[in-house]
């Protein structure tokens, strides 16, 4: 149960918040103005005493909760053999087996390979470097929408401006934007085999006439916006591509940093959606908190880049890689998986319900347990409602709720609790959202 002994925020996390003012750059935003003390599963204590809520999972990072004992075990016991030695270095064995557990655990019959960084933007990066050392091409076309980081490939992968690309132009070179199949906002219909069908033709007409399809070394693509406000490329967009890129051989790059680690309820989102990647990029939910993130593809295409030309002191940290295979062991007892369906359920209903209910959520979808709601000011003009967006998380923070918002237009809310939350303490939260919806 929440239980708030102050105000949000409390005068603590006031105090630290002056602290950081003075002491720490602008740039960094905060959700809430909270400072933590402690967290444990779906649950975050502040330096008030407060105990909070969290449907945010640290940004899509904690899926399989807070600290888990099962982790925290493994990261201390090699936190006391070694922390560090660089696998450029002296290489250990943690570091293969977490390579071993994501080349089995990636879609795809053919042999697989796996490389350990430590952000998704990093991963990104690889990625493109990969692709572009096996094609010997330059090109990369991205989507609208889409969020893949914060370096400068991955910002100039990303879509949106303000605030992620904003004054640090100018950007890379050689990457195109091709529209993404966003149902609800498709200018023609909503029907998703006709968006796919829309969306690929105008894909088409950019590749082959103003890039030059044998120009292209790569296709990068969330199977889920995650950002962009967790909207699924359909099915029959994403096997278009896939027929696309294998007819002129260029790589097809999955970016499953956030839809990734059970987020969709599978492990990966490409096992429900029948289409594989030349090339997939995890990261946030990999290592339970610790950073690590990873690239795993088709063997031919991993080994294009020589020996040496990719690497990096701190890539796939042995106390991260230990937390990953505590995290690898966590799935494979099952018990998040059966918690992922019920998640699924009262995540679906309950936001179906505001999509009928409020004047103002226009959109309510996902894949499996990765939901969001979009709220616009007027359901036929679909304008965007950021303000309710802003107003139902200050809500929620002040009454101990943790939430995220989302999309281009900053008018999304994202569901992202960690997977192994209670179905009461989701209910707990929900009740909260209901209740900040009804107050707009
Ligand atoms: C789809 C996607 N790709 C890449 C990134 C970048 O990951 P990181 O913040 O670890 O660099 C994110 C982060 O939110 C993401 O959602």
């Amino acid at each position: 149960m929440i239980e708030l002994k102050t105000q949000i925020p409390g005068p603590k996390s006031i105090a630290l918040m002056e602290r950081r003012k003075k002491a720490v750059a602008r740039g960094p935003f905060h959700t809430t103005p909270i400072f933590a003390e402690k967290a444990q599963g779906a649950w975050i204590t502040d330096v008030d005493g407060n105990r909070l809520l969290d449907f945010s999972s640290g940004i899509g990072v904690v899926n399989v909760g807070h600290s888990p004992e099962t982790v925290v075990k493994a990261a201390k016991n090699q936190l006391e053999k070694f922390i560090h030695t660089s696998f450029n270095v002296v290489a250990y064995e943690n570091y293969i087996a977490v390579c071993e557990k994501l080349n089995s655990a990636m879609p795809g019959i053919f042999s697989k390979k796996s490389f350990l960084v430590n952000s998704g933007a990093e991963a990104v990066e690889n990625a493109i470097k990969i692709a572009r050392s096996f094609t010997g091409r330059q090109a990369v076309v991205c989507f609208q929408h889409a969020y893949h980081g914060r370096t400068y490939m991955a910002m100039s992968l990303t879509a949106k401006a303000k605030p992620y690309k904003y004054g640090f132009a100018p950007f890379n070179s050689e990457i195109y934007r091709a529209p993404f199949p966003y149902a609800y906002r498709w200018p023609t219909t909503d029907q998703p085999e006709k968006v796919a069908e829309e969306c690929f033709a105008e894909f088409k007409t950019l590749v082959n006439f103003e890039i030059g399809v044998s120009q292209v070394a790569a296709v990068i693509i969330e199977p889920v916006l995650g950002e962009g406000g967790f909207v699924p490329a359909p099915k029959h967009f994403l096997s278009l591509l896939r027929d696309f890129c294998n007819e002129n051989k260029i790589v097809l790059i999955f970016d499953e940093v956030q839809c990734g680690f059970g987020r969709t309820g599978t492990l990966f989102a490409s096992e429900q959606l029948g289409v594989t990647p030349d090339l997939l990029v995890s990261a946030k939910g990999i290592a339970a908190g610790l950073p690590l993130s990873a690239v795993t593809g088709k063997s031919e295409m991993m080994d294009a880049p020589s020996e040496g030309g990719i690497g990096g002191t701190y890539c796939g940290n042995p106390v991260a890689c230990s937390a990953a295979l505590a995290v690898f062991q966590e799935w494979e007892k099952g018990t998040l998986k059966n918690n992922l369906q019920r998640l699924e359920i009262t995540l679906k209903e309950t936001t179906e319900k505001w999509l009928g209910d409020s004047p103002h959520v226009g959109d309510a979808r996902g894949l499996g347990p990765m939901r969001a709601i979009e709220f616009v000011k007027d359901k036929k003009t679909k304008e965007p409602f950021p303000e309710a967006v802003k107003l139902i998380i200050k809500s929620a923070y002040e009454k101990g709720l943790i939430l995220m918002s989302a999309g281009t237009f900053s008018n999304i809310i994202r569901f992202l609790p960690p997977l192994s939350i209670s179905e009461a303490d989701l209910k707990e939260g929900l009740k909260i959202v209901e209740e900040a919806i009804r107050e707009i």
